[in-house]
């Protein structure tokens, strides 16, 4: 498979160390690519809605190539830290930019990674897993999994052998 993964942190933590096991697992059968959004220039959606009537985006940023790789994967990871009870500006950008392209990424194979600094009885992650329940049955997805960390700290989920161990397997089985 191609798979796209989005990293939805801008820093070497918790998200990329997730991502990083994934990919660990991942990468003997399958082609990988990670997109990091805070490296690119994709200007927010304006809602201009030109998109509806031409090829892509009219934006002349990063917005159309990233899309491209979205609408070729057979399979996207979407990865965030939680800010703020939900998903960070980066990743939601990316997804934003969707709309240029919306029913092109129909039925597509979808992971979701999501790293807090609360414990996993938070409110957030059942909000974050929701919302891409919804873009999951608007565009037909086939959602493979959700994942949800409690880790803080830069280094936090780097200690957890167990977690580590599970991604990677989760990664070997895609
Ligand atoms: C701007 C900002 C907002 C945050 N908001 C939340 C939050 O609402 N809930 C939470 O549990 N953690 C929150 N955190 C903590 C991060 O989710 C946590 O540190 C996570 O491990 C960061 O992932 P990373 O290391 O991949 O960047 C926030 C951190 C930042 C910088």
């Amino acid at each position: 498979m191609k798979i796209v993964i989005i990293n939805g942190s801008a820093r070497k933590g918790n998200t990329l160390t997730a991502i990083n096991a994934f990919i660990k697992g991942a990468d003997e059968k399958n082609e990988i690519e990670v997109i990091a959004p805070d490296k690119l220039h994709i200007s927010p959606c304006k809602g201009c809605g030109a998109c509806q009537c031409h090829k892509g985006c009219v934006d002349q940023d990063d917005t159309n190539p990233t899309i491209n790789k979205l609408v070729e994967a057979d399979m996207i990871l979407f990865a965030t830290p939680v800010y703020w009870w939900g998903m960070t500006a980066q990743l939601k950008q990316v997804i934003d930019k969707c709309y240029c392209r919306g029913l092109q990424l129909k039925e597509k194979k979808i992971g979701l990674i999501v790293v807090g600094g609360s414990p996993l009885d938070n409110i957030q992650y059942e909000l974050i897993c929701k919302q891409f329940d919804c873009m999951a049955s608007y565009l037909s997805w086939d959602m493979l999994f959700q994942k949800c960390y409690y880790a803080n700290a830069r280094d936090e989920l780097a200690k957890d052998v167990d977690a580590i161990q599970k991604l990677e397997n989760l990664g070997k089985h895609v």
